[in-house]
């Protein structure tokens, strides 16, 4: 009937917006950006402050808010290009308050299975959005 039809248009659009708001290849792009400044590749330790720190990698659904931390946290440290890593804080806080990209925007809270170093956390970025841009 009508009202079920126009409430599958109306879902279909709201998807597409989201999917749109998300922003996939534009983060793609960033971080890639990145990870060609080369971060050392070393063992995680928490004492450090280095492309060797530890950062969250996170657990589905707390996706967004694990990738705000250790974006904020590369910030504080003046790892790798500021201005690229305040746009992808912006564009991940964003993403996270407005609840986009499905499930990636689940929890306010960061919670992670394990950690990793500069590298290891933002090939973990883009993995997870390659993997929403198929
Ligand atoms: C990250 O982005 C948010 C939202 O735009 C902003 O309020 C916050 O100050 C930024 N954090 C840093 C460390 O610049």
């Amino acid at each position: 009937n009508a009202s079920m039809l126009s409430y599958m248009l109306f879902s279909c659009l709201l998807l597409s917006v989201q999917a749109h708001n998300c922003k996939v290849s534009e983060i793609i792009r960033y971080t890639k950006h990145l990870l060609d400044e080369n971060p050392v590749n070393c063992p995680c330790r928490e004492t450090t402050v280095s492309s060797c720190s530890c950062l969250p990698i996170p657990e589905t659904g707390h996706e967004l808010s694990c990738f705000v931390e250790g974006t904020e946290h590369m910030m504080k440290n003046s790892m790798l290009s500021n201005e690229i890593l305040q746009r992808l804080n912006q564009s991940f806080q964003n993403q996270r308050d407005r609840k986009l990209c499905g499930h990636l925007s689940r929890s306010d809270q960061c919670q992670s299975k394990t950690k990793g170093n500069v590298k290891e956390f933002l090939t973990e970025i883009l993995k997870t959005y390659q993997a929403i841009k198929k």
